[in-house]
């Protein structure tokens, strides 16, 4: 059976600093590890809008050798025109590895367990695995210390707590060994079973995992800073609840950064300035969102790179 990168907690902590190291080594070298060459297709399928996830698929597939065959959702309809199932089958014979934009995570798990080749998450309801890679790539880099760690750290996302960046950072961060607060309004707090299998893998990893209700509170002595968006792709029609008065004392402001450590500002993109994030604190000194968009190519070359070893070996599906 390939493996998957589904949720975050589809590596482990040994595999996760393993993935990092590979997206600095290929980052170092952008044009010299060619593992698709052939050109081996990958198959990018979106069933929601995108600009960064298509744009760094894409790029990341080129260099790396292969050939990336971008499928409209709306037109393949998936589900509705015909199964989960049967689409995976279909694409598992003409791609290696299937990258998925959709909505519920059930979907994908469906698709993982009929292709028959690795099916990676570029976005669901509930996940968005491949940001939180390459946001743990950008921490590594502006505050991991000589040899990039990342355990001990604290990242503090606020905002829609509820959210699919919300339940990936606290899995991700766990994973990492970080000691990981999300903090938003009592109506969005995260998953419970998320935000508790994050604990769990805190546990083993000496990081820790939180819902810390307060804005400022959860802010205090932070490293990493992250907002996102009020309103998550798919959960539009929620938009008028998000006004301003329920999430403004959450906005990621010059306030909330002096209360850090130093710390350094994620934000996934795109960005809505006034609202989530002022225009100071995105545009200002502490921003790493440039480099954090950049990171998306390196950190998604090098999960297809590990996937794709993990697969070899493997006999099933189009290679
Ligand atoms: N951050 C992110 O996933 O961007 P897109 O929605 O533009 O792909």
């Amino acid at each position: 059976m390939p493996r998957h990168f589904l949720r975050d907690d589809d590596l482990t902590p040994a595999e996760q600093a393993e993935v990092l190291d590979l997206a600095a080594t290929l980052k170092a070298a952008p044009f010299e590890s060619k593992p698709l060459a052939g050109p081996r297709t990958v198959a990018i399928v979106f069933d929601k809008p995108t600009l960064r996830t298509q744009a760094s698929f894409v790029a990341g597939i080129a260099e790396l050798g292969g050939f990336p065959m971008v499928v409209d959702g709306n037109l393949a309809q998936i589900g509705t025109r015909e199964s989960v199932a049967d689409v995976a089958r279909v694409l598992g014979r003409q791609a290696s590895m299937i990258v998925w934009r959709t909505f519920d995570q059930g979907r994908i798990d469906e698709m993982a367990a009929y292709a028959g080749v690795p099916v990676v998450n570029a976005l669901t309801d509930q996940f968005h695995p491949c940001q939180t890679l390459a946001d743990l790539l950008t921490i590594r880099e502006h505050k991991g210390g000589s040899e990039g760690g990342l355990a001990g750290l604290t990242m503090t996302f606020l905002g829609d707590a509820a959210s699919n960046m919300s339940h990936s950072y606290l899995l991700a961060g766990a994973t990492a060994g970080m000691h990981v607060r999300v903090s938003g309004p009592d109506d969005y707090r995260p998953d419970t079973a998320i935000l508790e299998r994050a604990q769990e893998i805190a546990a083993t990893t000496g990081g820790s995992a939180d819902y810390v209700a307060g804005p400022q509170e959860a802010a205090a002595g932070a490293d990493v800073l992250i907002t996102d968006t009020w309103v998550s792709m798919g959960k539009e029609q929620e938009a008028a609840d998000r006004a301003a008065e329920v999430f403004g004392p959450w906005q990621l402001n010059d306030h909330l950064v002096g209360l850090g450590a130093d710390p350094i500002v994620l934000h996934c993109l795109p960005a809505y300035r006034g609202k989530e994030i002022t225009a100071e604190v995105i545009d200002g000194p502490r921003s790493v969102v440039w480099d954090e968009a950049e990171n998306r190519r390196h950190a998604q070359k090098a999960i297809l790179t590990w996937l794709l070893a993990a697969d070899a070996g493997d006999t099933g599906g189009a290679r």
